[in-house]
This record gives C-alpha cells, sequence and structure tokens, in this order.
C-alpha cells in the first residue's frame, strides 16, 4: 500500500508542459540551468521532457536525470505516451536517475476517445493496465494520467484508474486538459475516486490542469480538500494555451492559509509545520529565471510574483502599512525572497567572485559562456556603480540566451530625435563568416533596426510582441528586451539585457531570428529525400 503523505507533493511540469508555450522553447542546457532552480526550490519531482518527442528532448531529460536527478535530488520524470515505443525511450533516458518515474497517459473522454484515438472504451481499459505494468518494467514509481479526464464520464474514468492502480500506478493524476471544470464540480470528482475506486489508498492522487477559465488554481485548492496530494504545476503559470496552475500561487496560498487547509491533511489549525517542502525565498529568483530563458514575461499584476505584487499606490494603503504592514499584505515580501537589491559585485570584483556567485545563483557556464558573461559584466560594471544579483541574472541569461549566435550583432547605430526621421545602421556577421552592412529608416529607433536586420537576414516574419523592462530602478538600470516573432504559424521568442535598450534591441530580435533560422535549417535537414 502507497502512503499517503501528510503533504502536498509538488510536481513541477515547467520543463514539459510549461515548454509546451509558443515560443517558449528552451535549449537542453536552459533547461539544465532550470532544473538546477527547481531543485533548490525543494519541488519534489521534476518532469523533465517528453523524450520520445525529439533528440533534443531525449537529451535534455537525460541529462537532468544524471545531475540534477543524482542522489539527494529530487525524483526526476518523464512523459511518454501509453505505447510501447515512448514508453521504452523514456526508460532509456530516466536510467541515470536516482529516482526516475515514468509518466504515461491515454485519453478517457468520449470526444477524444471518438475523434482523436479512434478507440472504444473496452480498447482503452485494456490498453492502460498493459502500458502501465510495461512502464513498471522499467521503474518502480509510474504514473498515469487519463487526458481530459475533466470532461470523461466519471464511471468509466474509475475502471480505469482501478485497472492503472492494479497493474501498479503508484500516482494516478487527474488531468484538466482543457480548463473546463469549476473548482466545486473538480472537488467533487476527487472526491468521487477517493470513494468509488476500490485500490485508491494504494496511489497517490495528483491533479493537473489548464487555466482557460483562470480557475487552475482554485480547482487544485478544492482537489487539495478532498484527497488530492499532488499538484502538478509550473512557475509562473506557463504552458500550452491559457498555460497550468502557478506552483508560486499554489504552494502561497498552502502557505499563507495554511490554518484554513491544515484539517483537510489530517492537522490541527495552528500547525505551523510546512505544507509542502518549498523553499519559498527561492520563488521570485525561479520565476525570473523562467521568465528570462523562456521569453515568456510576467504581466506586472500577476500574483506573488509580477512587478506590483508587493507595491502599494494609493495614498491610503502606504499610510496603513507605514503603520502596520499587516494591514494591506497578507504576506511578507521576503518570505517569497524579494529583498531589496544587495550589491554584490562592484567593477573592481575579479572572475573568481564572479563565478562563486552565478554558481550561487545556480548558473554553471561554461569556460567560453563564463568569458562571455564577465566580458558583459564588465562593460555593465563601468556603466553601472552598483551590480546586483538581479542585473547579474539579466546579464548571464542574455548571454546564455544567444546561443547558437548563427547571425552575430557586430554593429547597430541609430539616429533618431523629433526633427529627425529615425534611421539604423546595422553590420551582421551572417553564418558563413560574411560580414554585411545595411541600413533602414523606420518609425522609430527600434523599427529602423529591425528593418535594417531584416534586410540582411532575408526571412520574412510577424513581430507580435515586444517589451521593455528595467531589471533595476535608477537611471542607468540595464534594460531588458523580449520579443516574439512568428513564422509559419511557429512562434520564437528573443531575450536581451544592455544598458543601451537600443542594442538590447536589436540583440533580442537576433536571438529570436537565429532561433528561427536554427528552426529551418534543421527541418531542411530532416526533410525526406525527393527521388
Ligand atoms: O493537460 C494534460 O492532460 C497533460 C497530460 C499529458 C497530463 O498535459
Ligand atoms: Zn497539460
Amino acid at each position: 500500500m502507497t502512503t499517503q503523505p501528510d503533504r502536498v507533493i509538488i510536481f513541477d511540469t515547467t520543463l514539459r508542459d510549461g515548454e509546451q508555450s509558443p515560443g517558449a522553447t528552451l535549449t537542453v542546457d536552459e533547461k539544465l540551468t532550470i532544473a538546477r532552480a527547481l531543485a533548490r526550490l525543494g519541488v519534489d519531482v521534476i518532469e523533465a521532457g517528453f523524450p520520445y518527442a525529439s533528440p533534443g528532448d531525449f537529451e535534455a531529460v537525460q541529462k537532468i536525470a544524471e545531475t540534477v536527478g543524482a542522489v539527494g535530488g529530487p525524483t526526476i520524470c518523464g512523459l511518454a505516451r501509453a505505447t510501447q515505443k515512448d514508453i521504452q525511450t523514456c526508460a532509456e533516458a530516466l536510467k541515470p536517475a536516482a529516482k526516475p518515474r515514468i509518466h504515461t497517459f491515454l485519453a478517457t473522454s468520449d470526444i477524444h476517445l471518438e475523434y482523436k484515438l479512434k478507440k472504444t472504451r473496452a480498447e482503452v481499459l485494456a490498453i492502460v493496465p498493459e502500458m502501465v505494468a510495461y512502464a513498471k518494467s522499467f521503474v518502480e514509481d509510474v504514473e498515469f494520467s487519463p487526458e481530459d479526464a475533466g470532461r470523461s464520464d466519471p464511471e468509466f474514468l474509475y475502471q480505469v484508474l482501478e485497472r492503472a492502480i492494479s497493474a501498479g500506478a503508484t500516482t494516478v493524476n487527474i488531468p484538466d486538459t482543457v480548463g473546463y471544470t469549476t473548482p466545486a464540480e473538480f472537488g467533487a470528482l476527487i472526491k468521487g475516486i477517493k470513494e468509488n475506486v476500490p485500490n485508491i489508498d494504494q496511489a497517490i492522487i495528483s491533479v493537473h490542469g489548464h487555466n482557460d477559465l483562470g480557475l487552475a488554481v482554485a480547482n487544485f485548492l478544492e482537489a487539495v480538500k478532498n484527497g488530492a496530494r499532488q499538484l502538478e504545476c509550473t512557475i509562473n503559470g506557463i504552458g500550452e494555451r491559457a498555460g497550468n496552475a502557478a506552483l508560486e500561487e499554489l504552494v502561497m496560498a498552502l502557505h499563507v492559509r495554511r490554518s484554513y487547509f491544515n484539517p483537510f491533511l489530517g492537522r490541527a489549525p495552528e500547525s505551523t509545520e510546512p505544507l509542502t517542502r518549498i523553499d519559498t525565498k527561492q520563488i521570485h529568483s525561479a520565476s525570473r529565471l523562467v521568465s528570462e530563458l523562456t521569453g515568456m514575461s510576467v504581466q506586472p499584476n500577476k500574483a506573488i510574483v509580477g512587478a506590483n505584487a508587493f507595491a502599494h499606490e494609493s495614498g491610503i494603503h502606504q499610510d496603513g502599512v507605514l503603520k502596520h504592514k499587516l494591514t494591506y499584505e497578507i504576506m511578507d515580501a521576503e518570505s517569497i525572497g524579494l529583498t531589496q537589491n544587495q550589491i554584490v559585485l562592484g567593477k573592481l570584483s575579479g572572475r573568481n567572485a564572479f563565478r562563486t556567485r552565478l554558481k550561487e545563483l545556480g548558473f554553471e557556464l561554461s569556460e567560453t559562456e563564463l568569458n562571455n558573461a564577465f566580458l558583459r559584466f564588465k562593460e555593465t560594471a563601468d556603466k553601472r556603480k552598483e551590480i546586483t544579483d538581479w542585473d547579474l541574472e539579466a546579464i548571464v541569461s542574455d548571454e546564455i540566451r544567444q546561443a547558437p549566435e548563427l547571425f552575430r550583432l557586430e554593429l547597430v547605430q541609430v539616429s533618431c530625435g523629433d526633427r529627425a526621421r529615425p534611421t539604423a545602421t546595422v553590420t551582421l556577421r551572417t553564418p558563413d563568416g560574411e560580414e554585411r552592412t545595411d541600413a533602414a529608416i523606420g518609425t522609430g529607433p527600434v523599427d529602423a533596426v529591425y528593418k535594417a536586420i531584416n534586410r540582411v537576414v532575408e526571412i520574412p516574419n510577424e513581430l507580435i510582441e515586444f517589451s521593455v523592462t528595467s531589471v533595476t530602478e535608477g537611471i542607468d538600470a540595464l534594460g531588458k528586451v523580449t520579443i516574439r516573432l512568428r513564422h509559419n504559424g511557429a512562434v520564437y521568442s528573443g531575450y536581451a539585457a544592455n544598458t543601451d535598450i537600443i542594442v538590447a534591441s536589436a540583440r533580442a530580435y537576433l536571438s529570436a531570428l537565429n532561433r528561427l533560422y536554427g528552426a529551418l535549417q534543421t527541418q531542411e535537414k530532416n526533410a525526406p529525400a525527393t527521388v
């Protein structure tokens, strides 16, 4: 029998479902950096990817299993459809992990069965135990998900879950795949599963949910009240379409309101024992890292991690907070690691101090990346007196987000003003090593730069997002630029940070174009040969 935990297990799927957000594609190194941050945050399970989906996904899962998933690390999970090939590939990628988990899934809603799978309920009832048992032949820890459970017939769901557990599933995950259910319905679904699946005490009930109606977090909290003990979530709530339940919101809701939730976990209301293993002080930096590496900006009013989440604008509120914090604050900004910027390094700091601080922040760079980042740090330190952890994160994310640098920015120069027509000149090094210069006029300096770059790169695309934010306060702050562009329906993102926002804009655009160019090259290489 599986012992039910007396706390809530946090299963992070930022690197799998989160990476399914349009344009959020990450390189293997970026995934490793995020996996390390997730381990520091204290998540119990990292869903590192879908190994059968691509060689890149396989490599990322394998590397994360080998490094972050070593002894003492979190459980490393891989996703697999309910087929032998998927499961076998997943098991292979997970081999180096000390605690591997295979997560296999098959849809159970009639809509999915009829239109997507073209299978009968009887076929699903046969496949599920067979594939769970197959996964179990590789690893002890097997999770099964009936996809679109939120719209499945509960009676059929009970039968499927019973068979999955009998075949060895140790966690059964209930996905609201399309974000359709309401909190009361989702809570009732979990209650029904607890009451009607005869062997449910042999598995942990997990929940997975999308935010199409903005209800994912509320649904999960109802699920916890009704017996769910694992929550599948992502940093900043990124994920397919409107995203997944946000880790930071779930964790802080369970933390701030623990006296409300304690009794549902059999504890006294006043128990101060944390309900999750998350080190909440790591939430803020994990959020920034994911936002910078995926290019998915966090809206300023986002709960917990938005720039305004702890800002008080109205005079009445400011006055109240000055008199007593609790008048308008339900949690302390420091509890999520939001401290006043600390000056950590200055222009006289050496490479060793720089490397050590980056390691503490979770970045492990190759020698080349470190050299480049150190040069950028020195350049920035020359312009800014104080270099904070936030500046460092922005500089390093910029450095590792640029790879692979197929087109390289050699020069960007603009002329603009209220009486001038914005004009830009750029020099790029092309992937063939050729240096090309071009110029363009635009509606503003950034538009002129992008038009000049387009004249050299010559890949048509549509800019769908351009945002500039400042890393810290002050006129000399680093500016972060995030852009997303679309080409043939696929979205590519770019990110850059610089004290000069025109330079940051050019680098961010080029970074997205390099991803696009790289993807086109891969497609060309993998295109079937014609005879
Ligand atoms: O949303 C979903 O149903 C999923 C499953 C693979 C768990 O992501
Ligand atoms: Zn999902």
